[in-house]
């Protein structure tokens, strides 16, 4: 069996856990291949079994991009199984909608959703998580992965429930879009960039350039990806009237130290308490199952 993954990830997130699932892939004896949506198509959707499509949330809504990637995809002749992957820095259920419009643009095409899985991972914006959250949080998707890859091979439906308010908010939040690509020119950067260019080389839309006295300049097409700042090695970025929201830096994602300070320790705590513990409750389902499967296959 071979299947396909198209992904996109401003700051790393969603990458590191579309790593994961192509091992689990590989290891399950299929083959994987994997398309980044920043870059031309270079697959043939029909030559797959199966296709995956993975985002980080942004607004409790798909990215751009990942829309006009999906707008973009030819129509099959024939059904093909379709699993969504997503990130995200909170873990309320309203995130659960984000998939809608291209659920809605896929179906038409013929991708029939099977599965769809959400991740929470350390965000890349609003505020910074603590090293022992991120740790937590990768923790809890390394484990869950392998379980949810299965789901997909064995054709396990699963699918993510949502209340019917979340259809009206994701609607008006899609205003992202475009105020996304107004807000991403007011961007600027200060005194202490190095001149480096990571951001303009590694911006999804080219949409930083530098002219020859060396001044910024940020066109209409920020995808609010976070990637310019997220990464900026001096922190050198202003991102227009969400400055007070900027994250910067990768996140250490193997240092389980809980004696770090924790300024946002009350937000969404309910919400996180009940994602890792569902998460636990399907870890150890799983393990209890293999554990009697292993079993039956000593007896025989
Ligand atoms: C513009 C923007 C909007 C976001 N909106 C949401 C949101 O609605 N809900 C949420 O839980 N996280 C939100 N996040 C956080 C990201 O979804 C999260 O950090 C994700 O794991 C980033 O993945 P990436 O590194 O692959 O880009 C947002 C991040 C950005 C940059």
């Amino acid at each position: 069996m071979k299947t396909l993954i198209c992904y996109f990830s401003g700051t790393g997130n969603t990458k590191k856990v579309v790593d994961k699932y192509a091992q689990q892939f590989e290891e399950n004896g299929w083959e994987i291949d994997l398309q980044n949506i920043e870059k031309e198509m270079t697959f043939d959707c029909s030559d797959y079994d199966s296709i995956g499509i993975a985002y980080p949330v942004h607004a409790f809504n798909a990215p751009s991009i990942v829309v006009d990637f999906c707008k973009k995809l030819p129509k099959l002749q024939e059904k093909k199984q379709l699993y969504i992957i997503k990130t995200s820095g909170e873990p309320l259920k309203i995130n659960n909608i984000s998939s809608t419009k291209i659920k809605r643009i896929l179906k038409r095409k013929n991708y029939v959703l099977q599965n769809e899985y959400h991740y929470v991972m350390p965000y890349n914006m609003i505020f910074r998580h603590s090293n022992a959250m991120a740790y937590k949080m990768w923790n809890t998707a390394e484990r869950l992965i392998p379980i949810d890859c299965k789901e997909i091979i064995d054709k396990k439906e699963t699918k993510l429930s949502y209340f019917p308010l979340s259809t009206p908010i994701s609607w008006v939040m899609r205003i992202e879009h475009w105020g996304g690509r107004f807000n991403g020119k007011k961007y600027k950067v200060n005194e202490k960039c190095v001149h480096c260019q990571k951001c303009v080389r590694d911006c999804p839309t080219h949409n930083i350039t530098i002219d020859e006295e060396g001044n910024f300049h940020f066109g209409n097409n920020c995808l609010m990806c976070m990637r310019c700042s997220f990464m900026c090695p001096v922190d050198a970025f202003k991102i227009g009237w969400f400055n007070s929201w900027k994250v910067n830096g990768k996140y250490v994602f193997d240092d389980p130290d809980n004696t770090e300070q924790k300024s946002h320790k009350n937000f969404c705590k309910h919400s996180y308490k009940k994602y890792f513990k569902k998460s636990e409750e399907k870890i150890s389902k799983n393990a209890e199952k293999s554990n009697t499967e292993n079993k039956k296959d000593v007896k025989i």
